[in-house]
């Protein structure tokens, strides 16, 4: 039966730049400094960019608001808001579908944080010092193809996730967040600097800013929608549990509207630091994962400092990672504790250890795994494609359907107002995005890339 009490008392963030630390620092993470440029790399870069932002602006924000609404209004996880909100409905089932999705992220998303913390590793030991643009690269083939070296980094990883959630975020990461992700955009600022400043640097810019529509295929499109709702952090209900954190005075609009804001920049600022190095170290857009860690520790050793820069970097990557796994981990921590009364300890060391299963297999996949195709991808590539493209957008627009449909509009706007103490200006635009633009958009998008219509 749906209806247990919430046991104990439910924290809450403490201050306005408290939530959007956590939110951006959910947000902002290996999806904008590691995936963003490879995924537009791949994809052909302006054009891939322009359309990216317009489904950050037309989708993603109105779909971050849609679940701070639910989370707030629920004082729930990403299951039990749902089973509040709408008892006895099947809508719980959207929840369980996005913890079942956090699963799948985190199993891959470690893999990559592994290799953060070896390169951060390498640093230190000032491995990149003399190397050419192909010994980096040989460098990083050797590394992420081996067994037991990024498996090792990635376990490091999960226990680092799995200790700060135990201990309870707030005291822990709503803190060091709070510090650190302004540290790590000021890095990014002085890597941007010495990415423009390379010889060759305008190829990279023209690459990232200069649109060719002719390279647009409906591939393009569903990448580009689904590295919106991977970078936001969007459709498995990482917002609706944050959002259940959020106290009654804030502004809901407005954090959605910075954390977007934050977000989409420091992917765009990853993109100018990457693509110029692209082209001056000779290598090719299209490269994939390995991306940022052939190209980023080539510019450090063009630049003064640049072994302190190095280690401060990649440091700072393995701290956006684990800002981003924490909100993963914390979905499920929070739906194991309030719905089935476990301790937080015991939720979260078994769900670490199922990440663990799956992960080490994603990481495998790069090596001797790497003959094991599930529909044609490696382990790594289908979670990958699987959950960004397909789960997270589907669950955005079940969640979209149940704020516009479902929910009715005195709930959804008592939330956007702050029960009338607001004026709640953009609540109109929010509703009609909501009930028509976004869950047509994905729906759009969806059949296209499937092939089953054609523009
Ligand atoms: N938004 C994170 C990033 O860009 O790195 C990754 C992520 C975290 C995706 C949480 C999804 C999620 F629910």
């Amino acid at each position: 039966m749906a209806k247990e009490k919430v046991t104990g008392k439910r924290e809450n963030f403490v201050s306005k730049f408290g939530i959007i630390a956590a939110a951006a620092g959910s947000a902002v993470g290996l999806g904008n400094i590691w995936r963003f440029p490879y995924v537009a790399g791949e994809n052909g870069g302006g054009a891939f960019l322009i359309i990216y932002v317009i489904f950050v602006t037309l989708i993603g924000v109105p779909a971050m608001l849609s679940e701070l609404i639910i989370g707030r209004r629920s004082k729930s996880n990403a299951v039990g808001s749902f089973r509040k909100l709408r008892p006895g409905s099947p809508w719980y089932l959207v929840g369980v579908m996005g913890v079942l999705t956090g699963f799948l992220i985190f199993a891959f998303y470690s893999t990559v944080a592994g290799w953060t913390l070896h390169y951060t590793y390498l640093a230190i030991i000032d491995a990149f010092h003399g190397l050419s643009g192909d010994q980096l690269a040989e460098t990083f083939e050797k590394f992420h193809t081996s067994a037991l070296l990024p498996v090792f980094w990635q376990i490091i990883f999960l226990i680092l996730t799995a200790a700060i959630v135990i201990a309870g975020i707030e005291k822990g990461i709503e803190r060091y967040t709070k510090i650190l992700m302004p540290i790590l955009f000021l890095i990014l600022l002085i890597l941007v600097i010495r990415a423009v400043t390379l010889p060759g640097a305008g190829k990279g810019l023209a690459f990232l800013f200069k649109p060719d529509f002719t390279k647009v295929t409906a591939k393009t499109i569903l990448e580009a929608m689904g590295q919106a709702f991977f970078s936001l952090s969007l459709g498995m209900g990482v917002l609706i549990t944050y959002g259940s954190y959020i106290q009654k005075r804030e502004n809901l609009t407005d954090v959605a509207g910075e954390v977007a804001f934050f977000d989409t920049l420091v992917a765009i600022l990853a993109g100018v630091a990457i693509f110029p190095a692209v082209f001056a170290f000779g290598l090719k857009p299209e490269v994939g994962p390995g991306l940022a860690f052939l190209t980023l520790p080539g510019i450090f050793q063009q630049m003064p400092g640049g072994y302190f820069f190095a280690i401060i970097f990649f440091l700072l990557l393995v701290v956006a990672a684990l800002t981003s796994s924490i909100s993963l981990l914390e979905v499920t921590v929070a739906f194991l504790t309030e719905e089935f009364h476990l301790s937080r300890k015991a939720a979260t060391i078994w769900s670490s250890l199922v990440v663990a299963i799956l992960g080490i297999a994603a990481t495998l996949s790069f090596g001797v795994l790497k003959d094991f195709k599930i529909w044609g991808s490696t382990i790594f590539d289908f979670l990958d494609n699987l959950t960004a493209n397909i789960l997270l957008p589907l669950g955005g627009l079940f969640i979209v359907i149940f704020v516009g449909w479902v929910m009715n509009t005195r709930e959804t706007k008592a939330e956007i107002t702050n029960e009338n103490a607001m004026k709640g200006r953009l609540y109109g635009v929010f509703l009609f995005l909501i009930r028509f633009v976004v869950p047509v958009a994905i729906a759009l998008v969806f059949l296209y890339s499937i092939g089953l219509i054609k523009l």
